[in-house]
């Protein structure tokens, strides 16, 4: 389900004592899982956010040409509709048979785990799997779970981050304006350190809630980035996985 949390934005000077959600002293100020509420108040923020459906069945090696076709009246209407001249599909999933599945989540996890801005919207549908979009506007972080169905649109120059999670698995068609328009711009601010990750801000048993990694402690878990099996699938053809 789509989640919306929105956190009051740590300050440089605050402490990033260990552990847990509360590390960082930044409090939760709304957390909503009604994706009207979710649209009223990035709405509000000048983001784009809608629910559309996703239905596909993507096959497991599914690559981008099934994935546009699978969705084409979709891509078309969004296409025409924001003026984007560039498509095409990331995708992320593990399915056990590739030793370099654990080291390759970890670096498309970490390529924009840190606050950036573009030149032009990120505009992601999200069709498969679940990522969170970090949104820091202000004195606040929308923090915004998306899973299939939603289409997130986050105007050029939002300061922004994105995590996949310690198990990356998702599918998100993106749209561009420009060939380059994925490129970041790393502000260099730890922010996204100090702030719960995407597995911490779900909960998810068997992972400390503060990095996302799997605990020893915790009830049997999927192995996270540090130690899946798997492989990844990933049709994107430009630079980045989000
Ligand atoms: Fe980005």
């Amino acid at each position: 389900m789509t989640l919306l949390t929105v956190l009051s934005a740590p300050s440089g000077q605050d402490p990033a004592p260990p552990g847990g959600v509360s590390r960082t002293g930044a409090r939760v100020l709304l957390r909503t899982d009604d994706p009207h509420r979710i649209s009223a108040e990035l709405a509000a923020l000048g983001i784009g956010f809608e629910r559309w459906a996703a239905t596909a069945t993507l096959a497991p090696d599914a690559g981008q040409p099934e994935i546009l076709a699978a969705y084409a009246a979709d891509v078309a209407r969004l296409t025409a509709d924001g003026g984007y001249r560039l498509v095409d599909v990331v995708r992320m999933r593990p399915d056990g048979s590739d030793p370099t599945w654990p080291e390759r989540a970890r670096e498309a996890r970490e390529r924009f785990l840190a606050e950036h801005t573009h030149d032009e919207d990120e505009v992601r549908f999200f069709v498969e799997g679940q990522g969170c979009f970090y949104l820091h506007v202000g004195d606040r972080v929308y923090a915004v779970v998306c899973r299939a169905g939603d289409l997130l649109s986050v105007p050029a120059g939002t300061t922004h981050w994105f995590d996949m999670g310690a198990r990356p698995e998702f599918c998100a068609i993106r749209f561009f304006q420009k060939e380059d328009g994925w490129i970041g711009h790393f502000t260099g601010d730890p922010i996204a350190t100090r702030l719960p990750y995407l597995d911490g801000l779900l909960g998810e048993p068997g992972r400390d809630p503060a990095t996302g990694a799997a605990t020893a402690t915790g009830p049997a878990a999927p192995a996270g980035a540090a130690t899946a099996a798997g492989a990844a699938t990933s049709a994107a053809t430009r630079g980045g996985a989000a």
